[in-house]
C-alpha cells in the first residue's frame, strides 16, 4: 500500500535502523529497487526529484510507482525529493504523493521555518508527512577551520528550534554529507559528535541524510574498465551509514550508486556485446545491478530486511 513515512520512521527508530530512499527516474530504475526491496520484505521510500520529473512527465512516475504498490504488498512512500517551493509541494500532495521535502536549506533560518511550516500545514490535512532540510550539504574538507565547518553544518539548538516551530515530520541535516560521486577530497569524515548531539536534543524525532550513496568499488571500477571517466569518485563508507542509523538518523537517501551500477552494467553489454542493439539486452542488466546494490543495502547497511 501507499503509506506515508510516519509508520516507517517510526519502527526505524525504535529499531535503530534506516529506510532507504531512492530516486526513481524510469521503469528500468523503479523495477530494480521494488524487486530487492520485495526480496527483503522491506518498507520502501521511492523519491522523484524535479530533474526526474522533468524527464519521465509526472503522471509517467506516478503511474509506474502505482504498479509498484499495486503490484506488492510492501509499505511504499512516494516522496518528492528536493521541492523548493510551496507550489510543487502543493502539486505533488495534490496528485497523490505520500510525502513530500521542502527544502528551503538556502533560504535564512527564518524564511526556512516559515516556508515548512506552511508546506506541513497544507501537506497534515491530507495525510501526508514532510521532510525539511537545515545547514549545507559538504564535505569536511582537511584544510577547513571548525568555524567554516560550523557555518554549514547543522546547529544543533537551531535543528530543535527549526522543528518545533515548523512542525515537519523529519529533519535532513549536514554533517558531512554531499551529493554526486565526489563526497570527500581526503579520508571520509563525518561530524558524529554534531549527529550525537542533534539527535539527543531530539528523542524519538527521524533524521535524514542526503547525499549518502557509498560509490561502490565494484561498479566504480566495472564503469572505469569499459570505458567511463570517472576518476577519483569517493562515497560515504558502509559503515558510517550503518553508525548513522543507530543516532536516529531513519532515512538514507541513494541515487548515484543506482545511477552508477545501471551504467556499469550497461557499459559491458555494450562493449562485450557489441553486435548488440536491443535495449532490453542493456537496460535488463541495469535493472539486475539495481536490484543487486539495493538489495545489499536494504539487508547489510540499513538494516531495514523485514520492515
Ligand atoms: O539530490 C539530488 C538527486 O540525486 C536527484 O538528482 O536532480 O539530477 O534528479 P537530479
Ligand atoms: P547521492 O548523490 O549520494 O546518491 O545522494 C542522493 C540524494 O541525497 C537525493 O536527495
Ligand atoms: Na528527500
Ligand atoms: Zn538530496
Amino acid at each position: 500500500p501507499l503509506v506515508n513515512t510516519k509508520e516507517m520512521f517510526k519502527h526505524a527508530y525504535e529499531g535503530k535502523y534506516a529506510i532507504g530512499a531512492f530516486n526513481v527516474n524510469n521503469m528500468e530504475i523503479i523495477q530494480g529497487i521494488v524487486a530487492a526491496a520485495q526480496k527483503e520484505k522491506s518498507a520502501l521510500i521511492l523519491q522523484v526529484s524535479a530533474g526526474a520529473r522533468k524527464y519521465a512527465s509526472p503522471i509517467y512516475l506516478r503511474k509506474l510507482v502505482e504498479a509498484a504498490i499495486e503490484e506488492t504488498d510492501l509499505p511504499i512512500a512516494l516522496h518528492l525529493d528536493h521541492g523548493d517551493s510551496f507550489e510543487i509541494c502543493k502539486q505533488c500532495i495534490d496528485d497523490g504523493f505520500s510525502s513530500v521535502m521542502i527544502d528551503g536549506s538556502a533560504l535564512p533560518f527564518e524564511e526556512n521555518i516559515a516556508l515548512a511550516k506552511k508546506v506541513a500545514e497544507y501537506a497534515h490535512e491530507r495525510n501526508v508527512t514532510v521532510e525539511a532540510e537545515l545547514g549545507k550539504l559538504a564535505g569536511i574538507e582537511d584544510d577547513v577551520n571548525v568555524s567554516a565547518e560550523d557555518a554549514k553544518f547543522t546547529d544543533p539548538d537551531q535543528a530543535v528550534e527549526f522543528v518545533e516551530r515548523s512542525g515537519v515530520d523529519s529533519l535532513a541535516i549536514a554533517i558531512g554529507t554531499s551529493h554526486g560521486a565526489y563526497k570527500f577530497a581526503g579520508e571520509p569524515r563525518l561530524d558524529f559528535a554534531r549527529l550525537e548531539k542533534i539527535s539527543a536534543l531530539l528523542p524519538n524525532y527521524p533524521l535524514v541524510l542526503h547525499g549518502a550513496s557509498s560509490v561502490i568499488p565494484k561498479y566504480l571500477e566495472m564503469c572505469n574498465q569499459y570505458g567511463a571517466a570517472i576518476p577519483g569518485a569517493k562515497g560515504v563508507p558502509e559503515d558510517m551509514l550503518r553508525e548513522a542509523a543507530k543516532w536516529g538518523v531513519c532515512k538514507i537517501n541513494v541515487d548515484t550508486d543506482l545511477r552508477m551500477a545501471m551504467t556499469a552494467a550497461i557499459r559491458k553489454v555494450l562493449v562485450e556485446q557489441p553486435a548488440e542493439f536491443d535495449p532490453r539486452k542493456y537496460l535488463g542488466p541495469g535493472r539486475d545491478a539495481i536490484e543487486e546494490i539495493v538489495q545489499n543495502k536494504i539487508k547489510n547497511v540499513f538494516g531495514c530486511s523485514g520492515s
